[in-house]
């Protein structure tokens, strides 16, 4: 069966940091849109029939040798084209236009003079702020193109050709520091591409049903669950589409956080009633684990651990050909497979596994971002804890016991913790601001005094950032009184802990994680 047709704006991607971030707001507008290397060519580009074609800045200039170039049939695909910083001086370059090099760049937030608005500035003041960061600069529109607007430093800073569907703008509309950035892609989507704007991430639920059914056929699927938003997410859409002939494997390592395996065979057990295999393998960790400190050593084990159970459990199962994985739209991005390549997320992430294992892949969110995935989850029924939790890295406590071993004592130290400060910041309501709190336990131990006596306890580290993807972080500014209470409890509650301390590093220099 045909998946639907949907709308879709392409997105020809030249390497500007913001790239993706057109394509999320494109979305975010109720078109589907999706990020595609530049060089796929006008075939491709015509092949997914877009209303509308956006050319991403990059960091190239025009002149440089070696600069992506814009391949001209792309104007003549019959379809509105807007070029964004370089992709806009792409487009004047080619349409006869005057770029050069300015003296001055122009970086950060700049001042917008709109003198005609046009279609595409259509409803935005005559004077307003955008972002900007370019140093070629179009000095001249190219001919039957209407200059709409200039800047301090871009005579012109934006251009249409209505009629020939043509248009450009030298700043940024993705980026939040241009404040009428989404009224623009509005006016170019709808206005100009006529789209509907009626792509939602749930609508794709129905339309990844029928991918998967198509895929699948009548044959049986294998879902690794580890309780993150991905792959519950992923294991739901397809327990939906072919039912009972998906079965889950959840894998305990015995690393999970306070409960929360219970959490994860509760609610797909008995309130999906996905067929469920949950192996309580933590005495096999544990053995893996035993005198091993080195962090890389304890993730290698963990991962081929991992995979051995996992394989024992498919090979019991009969006929499974398909193998589920929650992978995002960003990791294949990443992996420079937009253009439809399958490839296996395996970043350090114990979840991946091997691509000899001999499975056709089913990928339900190849085409969606995180945000989009919760809320897919959400619309799915997914319970709230599991739609909004905060990434755990697939080694799980067993990486936070910094510097020593994993034992089962330490473990139940660090759990107990974690527990403590997780519910105080779901008190605080500050679990969805931070990107992740967790404890860290390391392997020394402090002096104190408790009653009348000396103590010689363990130290508990709290570590809590806030980012938007891992890359960069900072030190969440968690309230005094939040932490005091943190602190007090975790030392009143949990025996063996003396101390308590906070990690106030950013990364970079230091990494989310302690080893
Ligand atoms: P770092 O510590 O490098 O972490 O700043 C960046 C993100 O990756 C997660 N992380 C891991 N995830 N297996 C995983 O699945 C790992 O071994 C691992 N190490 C770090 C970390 O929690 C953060 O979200």
């Amino acid at each position: 069966m045909r998946p639907p047709v949907q709308e879709e704006v392409v997105v020809l991607d030249f390497g500007g940091q913001y790239s993706q971030l057109i394509a999320r707001r494109v979305r975010e507008c109720g078109v589907f849109s999706e990020l595609v290397p530049h060089h796929v060519g006008p075939e491709e580009v015509r092949r997914r029939q877009p209303k509308g074609v956006i050319l991403s800045g990059g960091p190239a200039s025009v002149y440089e040798d070696g600069a992506p170039p814009l391949d001209a049939k792309l104007l003549e695909l019959g379809v509105p084209v807007l070029g964004i910083c370089y992709g806009m001086q792409l487009l004047a370059r080619e349409l006869g236009g005057r770029v050069e090099a300015a003296e001055v760049g122009e970086f950060g937030r700049s001042q917008l003079t709109v003198r005609e608005p046009g279609r595409l500035l259509a409803g935005t003041p005559p004077e307003q702020s955008c972002w900007m960061s370019h140093r070629d600069t179009v000095f001249s529109p190219p001919a039957g193109c209407t200059a709409l607007a200039s800047s301090t430093a871009s005579p012109v800073a934006a251009f249409e050709c209505s009629e020939r569907g043509l248009y450009g703008i030298q700043f940024h509309p993705e980026v939040v520091h241009t404040p009428y950035g989404q009224q623009v892609l509005t006016n170019f989507l709808e206005d100009v591409c006529g789209c509907e704007r009626s792509w939602s991430p749930s609508s794709v639920i129905d339309e990844q049903i029928e991918r998967i059914r198509a895929q699948v056929g009548d044959g049986r699927a294998i879902c690794g669950l580890s309780g993150g938003v991905d792959s519950s997410v992923a294991a739901l859409l397809v327990h939906r589409a072919i039912g009972e002939r998906l079965t889950c494997v959840f894998v305990d390592h015995g690393f999970m956080r306070k409960d929360e395996g219970a959490q994860v065979i509760s609610a797909f057990r008995d309130h999906f009633h996905v067929p469920l295999v949950a192996v309580d393998a933590s005495e096999r960790f544990l053995a893996r684990l035993k005198g091993v400190t080195d962090p890389e050593e304890k993730r290698k084990r963990i991962g081929s651990e991992f995979i051995r159970v996992f394989e024992e459990e498919a090979a019991k199962l009969d006929d499974v050909r398909f193998l589920v994985q929650g992978t995002l739209y960003s990791d294949v991005i990443e992996s420079g497979g937009g253009t439809g390549a399958a490839t296996i997320k395996s970043h350090h992430n114990v979840g991946g596994l091997p691509d000899d294992l001999e499975f056709e892949l089913v990928e339900p969110l190849r085409t969606l971002f995180k945000d989009e995935v919760r809320a897919v989850g959400a619309e799915l029924g997914l319970p709230e804890r599991l739609v909004w939790r905060q990434p755990f890295p697939g080694p799980g406590l067993a990486i936070r016991i910094v510097g020593g071993e994993a034992t089962r004592e330490r473990l139940e130290i660090l759990r107990e913790a974690d527990a403590i400060l997780q519910d105080e910041i779901r008190r605080a309501g500050l679990y969805r601001e931070l990107w992740q709190s967790f404890c860290v336990l390391p392997d020394i131990r402090t002096v104190g005094v408790q009653g009348d006596a000396r103590t010689y306890g363990n130290v508990i580290v709290i570590r809590a950032v806030t980012s938007d993807d891992a890359m960069t972080a900072d030190w969440a500014r968690l309230p005094y009184d939040l932490l005091e209470q943190i602190a007090s409890r975790m030392t009143g509650e949990i025996r063996p802990v003396g101390r308590v301390v906070l990690d106030i590093t950013s990364k970079p220099p230091g990494t989310i994680e302690w080893e």
